[in-house]
């Protein structure tokens, strides 16, 4: 090998090395900023931070409810939830069974409220109509009245205004800061309606079964307070978990800049 030949080499070398260098810090980059386009930062220093929170985060939402396969987070419309047991003492046991939650396209993000400082954060929002549908199956007294049946499911809420209040933490994952939503949150719910309908009730008992749902409905406040504390726990620790999808994957200094 002459010296133009071995220059000709090194700086073959050179370049290869430039290269691997190159993509090793691009690599590694790409696996922090995983920022999808459509979750947009904002700037906690900004008088207009829950503005911006409020913007992007309507932005966001349908693209999450599409799903999202790289933050794992499946298609929610529907939203597939397969339990929830409603346990309201030895005299009543409601299951619902593979249940699809059908309206959360219909979300209206009213408001969003974060604190920094006291990790403390609200989502207040409106759903004109979600719709349960699914099995059922229920043994006991609901409102006095015994009650008992295997079947159909559809639960209807209707002009529906939800509050959700959460704290908030932080969680070191390979020396990068991510956000948790601790579980100690609440869910708050108000209805303007709700439209129940339970299928085959009393083993099939037509009259019996159409006189039930007629009394669960003229009376469906009462039932949303004794089913509602069940199915919101259920509907919170899905919603921890999709957040925590998203935040996994998400550096807190990403979604939140100084
Ligand atoms: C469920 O009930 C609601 C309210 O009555 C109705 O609008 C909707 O069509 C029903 N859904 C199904 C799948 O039956």
């Amino acid at each position: 090998m002459n010296q133009s030949e071995l220059a000709i080499c090194l700086s073959k070398m050179k370049f290869l090395l430039y290269a691997f260098v190159y993509c090793l810090t691009s690599c590694v980059g790409a696996s922090r900023i995983n920022l999808p386009p459509y979750l947009k930062p904002c700037s906690i220093s900004s008088p207009d931070f829950e503005a911006c929170c409020l913007q992007h985060g309507r932005d966001a939402l349908p693209m999450i409810l599409k799903g999202d396969k790289k933050l794992g987070i499946p298609n929610l419309l529907p939203l597939v939830v397969p339990h929830i047991l409603v346990d309201a003492g030895k005299n009543l046991k409601i299951a619902f069974e593979d249940i699809h939650v059908f309206g959360l396209d219909g979300i209206d993000l009213k408001q969003v409220k974060i604190d920094i400082k006291t990790r403390k954060a609200t989502l207040k929002l409106d759903v004109p109509q979600l719709e349960l549908i699914g099995k059922y199956e229920v043994d006991g007294k609901l409102l006095v009245l015994p009650i008992k049946g295997k079947g159909d499911v559809n639960m209807t809420a209707i002009g529906g205004h939800y509050q959700y209040d959460f704290e908030f933490s932080t969680e070191r994952i390979n020396g990068i800061d991510h956000l948790v939503v601790l579980d100690n949150d609440v869910l708050k719910f108000e209805l303007e309606g709700a439209k129940i309908r339970l299928d085959n009730l009393f083993d099939g008992d037509k009259v019996l079964g159409e006189q039930m749902n007629t009394f669960l409905n003229d009376n469906w406040k009462d039932v949303i307070d004794e089913l509602g504390g069940a199915v919101s726990q259920t509907v919170r620790s899905l919603g921890r978990n999709i957040a925590s999808r998203i935040f996994k994957k998400v550096p807190y200094k990403e979604l939140i800049l100084d």
